[in-house]
């Protein structure tokens, strides 16, 4: 059993806002005390750069900054520390694979196979290197239930594709994707796969090795960490090769006026100095995981989202987009005849806070023919009632908009 008061009773944004119904986790999580005290305590207590200072306070610094990269690999199983390069989230790791990686391989022709319920940002990158390769993003088709089409994929898949990339768990329709079976079809033909685990990593335990992933992105923020701290997760053979495409401080072994040569993997792709905060709140936010029941709140989760799927379904004239049979907590709904902005806003008067508009996933509202859609997000500090508040409160909002 969890005890959910207990965990609630760790945020203290509830404390602030006791009226607070946060429904907004898939655009941020909140954090536990321990997170914003582990960072408030560094700038108090610590303060210095890494890789930089001699003195005592620096080298600590180093050390704890290192152990978070150590702590960070055994959370997703990575082979070692190497493995990971500190970004500022998952679009800059995103980015760095797009420019590091795939620039220098993509020819004219080539193909970059993305899905049709990517966040834009595991999209426009792709799309921006294809187009000054010359290359094409090719996109796995999905049904109306937000489930891909594997057997489409299948055929899609090529000598000229070069990158399949691909969400885990969809932030607007909130399908769990079988990235399992994604990444065993483009092995068979030696094609890497980077998935965004943006959505699934504060939810699911990952395994990149059982996996076989090539790379894996996500964010500190939605992990009840800090923002603007995130990872990239790469294989050791993908990371060696590639080329740094920002350049500065920190990332380099020897510089003169003619040439620059580089620091070994991650290092030289972390220029300038880093989210040093970040990374600690981060080591903190990962701690705090690590001591949950995760089989447990997976079940809870399933369960609460599943009894809001139930009564939300009972509201005449509201229609859930996504409806796959994987599901993730996240429910995204629209209210017939009313814009999701006025819904968001009408509930955020009621203290529920709900995200609304297109998700950063404008072609998947194009394919729903929607101009956006309201969203729930749950995670472990929700509980059952906000569930039934959320509820009554959408029939008053269709009330007064009949
Ligand atoms: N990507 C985040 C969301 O889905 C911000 O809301």
């Amino acid at each position: 059993m969890i005890d959910l008061k207990k965990i609630r009773a760790e945020f203290p944004i509830f404390s602030h806002h006791p009226k607070l119904v946060y429904l907004d986790n898939a655009a941020t999580t909140h954090k536990p005390q321990s997170v914003i005290t582990a960072i408030s305590d560094f700038y108090q207590k610590e303060n210095t750069n890494i890789h930089r200072g001699i003195y005592p306070l620096a080298a600590q610094t180093t050390q704890k900054y290192e152990q978070v990269r150590n702590k960070v690999a055994q959370f997703l199983n990575a082979p070692n520390s190497n493995n990971i390069v500190y970004t500022s989230g998952t679009t800059a790791s995103t980015n760095l694979v797009a420019h590091s990686f795939l620039n220098t391989r993509l020819k004219k022709g080539d193909e970059v196979i993305i899905s049709a319920m990517e966040h834009h940002a595991n999209l426009i990158p792709w799309q921006m290197i294809c187009k000054k390769n010359g290359a094409n993003l090719s996109i796995i088709p999905m049904n109306k239930e937000g489930e891909l089409d594997l057997v489409s994929f299948r055929k899609m898949i090529s000598e000229k594709t070069k990158m399949v990339a691909i969400v885990h768990v969809s932030n607007s329709l909130g399908t769990v994707n079988p990235i399992e079976e994604i990444i065993e079809i483009s092995h068979q033909k030696n094609i890497p796969v980077l998935v965004d685990a943006a959505q699934s990593v504060a939810h699911y335990p990952i395994d990149v090795q059982a996996l076989d992933v090539d790379f894996l992105t996500f964010s500190g923020h939605k992990l009840f960490g800090p923002t603007g701290i995130g990872i990239l997760y790469g294989k050791e053979q993908y990371l060696s090769a590639m080329h740094p495409y920002q350049f500065g401080g920190d990332m380099i072994k020897n510089v003169t006026f003619e040439e620059t040569t580089f620091a070994d993997v991650p290092q030289r792709f972390e220029a300038g100095t880093t989210n040093v905060a970040g990374v600690i709140g981060l080591g903190t936010a990962i701690d705090f995981v690590n001591q949950l029941d995760r089989r447990a709140i997976i079940n809870y989760l399933n369960d609460l989202t599943l009894d809001a799927t139930g009564k939300l379904l009972k509201i005449n004239g509201l229609e859930i987009v996504g409806t796959a049979k994987n599901k993730s907590s996240i429910i995204s709904f629209a209210l017939r005849n009313i814009h999701p902005h006025d819904v968001a806003t009408f509930l955020g008067t009621d203290h529920i806070a709900v995200r609304a508009g297109n998700h950063c996933t404008q072609p998947v509202m194009d394919y729903f023919n929607l101009p956006g859609t309201t969203r729930a997000s749950f995670t472990i500090y929700n509980q059952p009632e906000e569930v039934d508040f959320l509820v009554e409160k959408i029939k008053e909002i269709q009330q007064f908009f009949s």
